[in-house]
């Protein structure tokens, strides 16, 4: 018999605290039935002279179990923390990773604005400075300011424009909610002004966003969350989709921020009729095929994507986020469990995929065919 083909996960971990330890519990479970020999670890269990790395399992009554484990013909990563030691690592040569290092919300917006394949999805999105608030407002009657870093649903203000009057709303670091009502564009500028000095953080800019209706439900704020992963074949595949509905008067949907999740196609066909909804579905699935492809030009070979879309008001359909490490939390608050079992095992069979393919020599680092 053949050995079992070595998959290894690379996440953060201090001591017995991993980052996501129920969802890598899951991983390593799912793993296992799928025939792998699959272990987690951090940058520190690293052996690289001997060749092998201390790997950690999920125990069955909780807890973990660590050990000495080959070399992994593929690894998973999961490491979601700027950690010096972690970004050396994957930027050396030594592990053969199922998906690349990916770059900040502000530099993939702005690769995607100037795609053709995929431009005509990209709400208009430019840098925060003070003047962009005003030319942006005199466009749309709604404008996001968030920061171009990812953060959570922190830190991110909604402006509505009605004539001359303005409403904001935003959540603070701390998911406290700031309104105001204010009556000029330049008292508007002001206040934008002190919201990006307050809830500034380390390395980031702000952006300034064409805002999209979201307003699917009255008085909540509704986005889609669209699963695209490799399969066993190493082919793209939605795996699934839900909506997240933010708490009433929240400027966003994140789950974090207390909201909840429905299924996509019952609340699109209850809003547009079900012709409408099969075409915005269609859209929906399309939009994710020609993201992941397009952002594999650009970044190297990838292995799933948790895409935030926007359906406005009128059914048009938008890209707000692309997450490269996504979570699968929406489909379990959904209820729907086949989905998320799936979304925990598509992961670990691509990993499969590629670890028989670099048993035959057919697969390279990075499959990357644009510079960036
Ligand atoms: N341009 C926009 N138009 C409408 N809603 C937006 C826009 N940008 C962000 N949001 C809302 O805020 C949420 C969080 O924004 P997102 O860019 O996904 O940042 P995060 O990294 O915090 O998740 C979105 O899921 C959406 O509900
Ligand atoms: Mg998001």
């Amino acid at each position: 018999m053949l050995p079992k083909p070595v998959i290894g996960i690379l996440t953060w971990r201090q001591g017995q605290r991993f980052g996501e330890p129920d969802y890598l519990r899951k991983l390593v479970l799912a793993g296992q039935k799928l025939g792998a020999e699959i272990y987690l670890f951090s940058h520190q269990d690293v052996n690289m002279k001997e060749k092998k790395i201390k790997g950690f399992l999920p125990k069955a009554g909780g807890g973990w179990s660590s050990r000495w484990f080959p070399w992994p013909q593929v690894v998973i990563d999961r490491y979601r923390r700027r950690v010096p030691e972690y970004i050396r690592l994957r930027n050396s040569d030594l592990l053969f990773f199922a998906n690349s290092p990916f770059s900040k919300k502000w530099r993939v917006t702005q690769l995607l604005a100037k795609d053709r394949r995929v431009m005509h999805w990209i709400p208009e999105t430019h840098l925060y400075e003070k003047k962009r608030v005003a030319t942006m407002l005199s466009k749309y009657p709604l404008v996001y300011v968030k920061p171009g870093n990812g953060s959570g649903g922190k830190s991110i203000l909604r402006i509505s424009a009605k004539g001359k009057e303005f409403s904001l709303s935003g959540r603070d670091k701390q998911y406290q909610t700031h309104t105001a009502k204010l009556d000029s564009v330049s008292a508007v500028e002001n206040w934008v002004g002190r919201w990006v000095v307050e809830q500034q953080i380390a390395d980031g800019n702000f952006l300034v966003q064409q805002g999209i209706d979201l307003g699917l439900i009255p008085n909540h704020v509704a986005d889609v969350r669209v699963l695209i992963q490799k399969d066993q074949a190493g082919e793209w595949r939605v795996t699934g989709s839900g909506v997240r509905i933010g708490e009433a008067g929240s400027s966003t949907s994140n789950l974090h921020g207390g909201g909840r999740a429905v299924s996509f196609e019952g609340l699109i066909e209850q809003r547009f009729g079900k012709r409408q909804a099969q075409l915005i579905t269609k859209e929906c699935h399309s939009l994710a095929h020609e993201v992941a492809k397009t952002l594999e030009d650009y970044f190297g070979r990838m292995m799933e994507f948790g895409l935030d879309i926007g359906v406005a008001v009128d059914g048009s359909v938008w890209l707000i986020e692309v997450n490269p490490k996504p979570g699968r939390e929406v489909f379990r608050q959904m209820g729907d469990m086949v989905t998320y079992a799936k979304a925990i095992e598509r992961p670990v069979q691509f990993a499969l995929h590629l670890a028989r393919k670099r048993q035959t020599g057919d697969v390279g680092q990075r499959e990357q065919r644009v510079r960036v």
